[in-house]
């Protein structure tokens, strides 16, 4: 099976609440109240962005395009085509960047709107990683300010004292502090368990804004470029500066226009990434996000030159009562990386790391071995 297929079937397979794309759950989510809607109730609180008007007109013309072309009437069920129009959508912004900025003043007049979108966590998240800022490790990569703010979807106020937990692929395409999962290094090789880069968690502040100094992701086959990120609410941060405790309110995925993934490609390192692309609209998770949300960030580059570095920025609309289940592949502990037998990567590789134990059958010797390990 093609690498494409097996993510796309694995990720359909995943343990998690992983919404199946179609027309089902495209009826679904429009049936679904109001968290599934937009932020515009909100509009009187955020000084109505003329951003996201622009983006509910675009929707309105490809939905009555579509219509007109199949001559039907108004059907939840062109929602589907919505991804499209997001996806036309110009992220960039001409606001003025710099590092030291106040960075709520991002959100004062435009931000891009992420609301409730069912996605998966994906099968590579590390729980119990640093609470820090700079989560560079020190890797080459176009350095990117990542500010998220996270609001009620209900009362539209912003969520303080939540911890945004993220992680992405580094510039060449690659997420380290998993093994074995297959594109991702030897899955022999467990130094990768070692590797905290690109992930880390940071809380909101008054303005319910976090923030992070990462790099720009690099792609990899199979999946459309994009940041993962999980707000907690109600963690204890530790002494060792990690967070336990709390719960998952939202489990998000953030992508980029193409345009800039185009851009950032030419420049080293991602240039010598040889991974194959694939595109936003090529990617289900990102049709299911960008289904009546934007989950694309809004973006400005910091000099004149996109190597130079960028912002972006996105806003969660969580909603504060959910705890979404967590399931990671492995724990980032004091002594060091610890795969998740029973995670997503341990369950396909039988157990633990080092080895690719294929699929579907992995999934078979998976369960074999924790019943060895266990006995
Ligand atoms: C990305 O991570 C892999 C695995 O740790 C490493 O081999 C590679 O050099 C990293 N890329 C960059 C640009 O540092
Ligand atoms: C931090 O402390 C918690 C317990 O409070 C522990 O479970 C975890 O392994 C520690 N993490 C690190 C990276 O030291």
């Amino acid at each position: 099976m093609a690498l494409k297929n097996f993510l796309a079937s694995l990720l359909l397979a995943a343990p998690l609440a992983v919404a199946h794309p179609g027309k089902e759950e495209v009826y679904a989510h429009a049936a679904l109240p109001l968290e599934r809607k937009s932020l515009a109730h909100c509009s009187a609180d955020f000084a109505q962005p003329a951003f996201i008007k622009k983006t509910v007109e675009i929707h309105g013309r490809e939905l009555a395009r579509v219509k007109r072309s199949l001559g039907i009437e108004d059907k939840p069920k062109l929602r589907p085509r919505d991804y499209i129009s997001v996806s036309r959508i110009d992220h960039k912004s001409s606001k003025a960047v710099t590092k030291g900025m106040e960075l709520s003043t991002l959100f004062s007049d435009a931000g891009a709107c992420m609301l409730m979108p069912a996605v998966d966590q994906g099968p590579l998240y590390v729980q119990g990683e640093e609470v820090r800022k700079d989560i560079t490790g020190g890797e080459k990569g176009i350095p990117l300010t990542l500010v998220i703010q996270v609001v009620d979807y209900k009362t539209c106020q912003t969520v303080n004292n939540a911890y945004v937990d993220v992680w992405s692929s580094n510039s060449t395409g690659i997420y380290v502090g998993v093994q074995g999962y297959p594109g991702m290094g030897d899955p022999k090789d467990a130094s990768i368990l070692k590797g905290t880069t690109l992930r880390g968690v940071q809380p909101t502040d008054s303005h319910g804004v976090a923030s992070f100094d990462s790099l720009f992701p690099g792609h990899y086959e199979g999946r459309a470029t994009h940041i993962h990120a999980i707000v907690y609410l109600g963690a204890t941060k530790q002494a060792n500066n990690t967070i336990t405790g709390g719960r998952a309110a939202h489990i998000g995925q953030l992508y980029f226009d193409q345009g800039l993934i185009t851009a950032a490609d030419k420049v080293a390192p991602y240039n010598n990434n040889k991974m194959r692309i694939t595109q936003n609209t090529a990617d289900f998770l990102f049709m299911q996000g960008a289904n009546g949300d934007d989950p694309i960030v809004r973006y400005a580059l910091v000099g004149k030159d996109i190597s130079e570095g960028l912002f972006a920025w996105i806003r969660f609309g969580i909603n504060q009562a959910a705890n979404k289940p967590v399931s990671p592949a492995a724990w980032w502990t004091d002594k060091g990386g610890v795969m998740n037998p029973k995670g997503p990567v341990g369950q396909m590789n039988g157990g633990g790391g080092g080895g690719w134990g294929g699929w579907p059958g992995g999934k078979k010797r998976a369960a074999k071995k924790v019943e060895a390990d266990e006995e």
